[in-house]
């Protein structure tokens, strides 16, 4: 049993348009979080930087991704919603973990091997070395619970060797300074729920992400109605209609995406949904599909839009939240230094 209250931690990169698949996967369920946990909700640009970002883009990223937690319902008094460079301790931390993690460890992340390709010589030190930035954001805070998607799984094991790689490499310090054994905790990924993967609309092969070059293949957060049904009408399928059974999904990716969406949005599993529509073709399930995705998106959109018409509160909201964040990373720091044995 951990001795550490519970708390969520997890970001976002404003590094391209946020779309459904973030909106599922991390948004959406950091919501309701907020009634059992403390949760901290960061803007990482820090990470958004590891490729080269148009600085202007990047500041819109940033107050959409702040807008979007705001208009999803995350509340930024009980809880804390910030930009990561605005508090230095994540950089500091990271450094620290760089000390600590091992080339190998790092070399094994199959999302930078995804991202470097062949190009291993010309991607930025930074893109080898983001998930130790990733493990510092997190325990910084000595957060407890990460909600994210099936992405950033490994990212999160990481998270974990590396906690427990510190706390072994400075365990007489630890003791000698009066701090528990478990100075950072192990902490437990949150991967749950019917959406923890979507796919890319166009190919059941591929994720949906920012990176996509194909609108029709993403459904963008500030999509207006007629663009989202227009999408999911277009997405590709199959010619079957949709088993009764979850296991009749296997195999048929596109199937099981849409299904899946479906029930995310819906709040229900994907049995539900198969209850419902098991036996019937696309023709049936996409109108009823768009139709729901349309009425639960859309004021999620116009909520957007709202914020992102006022910068000013947007920039308010930040620098309250970097300065609650600052106060509880100070602290952190503080003992980190004394552990490692900076003259302070
Ligand atoms: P990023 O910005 O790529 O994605 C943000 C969140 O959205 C999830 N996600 C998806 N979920 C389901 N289906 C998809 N197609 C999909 N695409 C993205 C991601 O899993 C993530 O939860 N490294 C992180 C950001 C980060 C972070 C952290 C997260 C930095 N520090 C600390 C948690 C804790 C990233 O690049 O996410």
């Amino acid at each position: 049993m951990s001795k550490f209250p519970p708390r969520v931690f997890s970001g976002i990169k404003p590094s391209g348009d946020l779309h459904l698949g973030n909106y599922l996967g991390a948004i959406r369920r950091f919501v309701p979080l907020q009634k059992t946990h403390a949760c901290i909700y960061c803007v990482v640009d820090l990470h958004a930087i590891t490729v080269w970002q148009d600085p202007e883009d990047l500041k819109r990223g940033t107050y959409e991704i702040a807008a979007a937690y705001l208009a999803a319902g995350v509340d930024p008094k009980e809880h804390i919603i910030f930009n990561q460079s605005q508090v230095v301790e994540h950089a500091e931390l990271a450094w620290m973990f760089n000390c600590v993690v091992r080339m190998g460890w790092m070399q094994r992340m199959t999302q930078y091997k995804d991202k470097a390709g062949k190009n291993t010589q010309n991607v930025s030190l930074g893109l080898f070395a983001y998930p130790s930035l990733m493990a510092a954001d997190i325990l910084l805070y000595q957060t407890t619970h990460v909600p994210v998607g099936d992405d950033q799984k490994q990212h999160l094991e990481l998270t974990r060797d590396i906690a427990q790689k510190f706390n072994n490499d400075f365990a007489g310090s630890i003791s000698k300074n009066n701090l528990p054994a478990e100075f950072f905790p192990i902490i437990e990924p949150v991967i749950t729920g019917p959406a923890t993967r979507i796919l890319s609309l166009k190919d059941g092969a591929k994720k949906m992400s920012k990176s996509e070059q194909s609108s029709a293949a993403t459904i963008y957060m500030l999509d207006d109605a007629d663009a989202i049904a227009k999408k999911i009408k277009k997405a590709k399928s199959d010619a079957d209609a949709l088993p009764s059974e979850v296991a009749g999904l296997e195999g048929r990716l596109e199937a099981g995406n849409l299904v899946g969406i479906y029930a995310a949005l819906a709040d229900i599993s994907k049995q539900d949904v198969l209850n419902e529509f098991g036996g019937k073709g696309f023709g049936t399930f996409k109108p009823a599909l768009a139709d729901l995705a349309v009425a639960h998106l859309a004021p999620i959109a116009e909520n957007m839009r709202r914020y992102l018409a006022e910068p000013d509160e947007i920039e308010t909201i930040l620098k309250d939240g970097a300065n609650r964040a600052r106060t509880i990373a100070q602290k952190t720091m503080k003992d980190v230094r004394e552990i490692i044995g900076f003259v302070q």
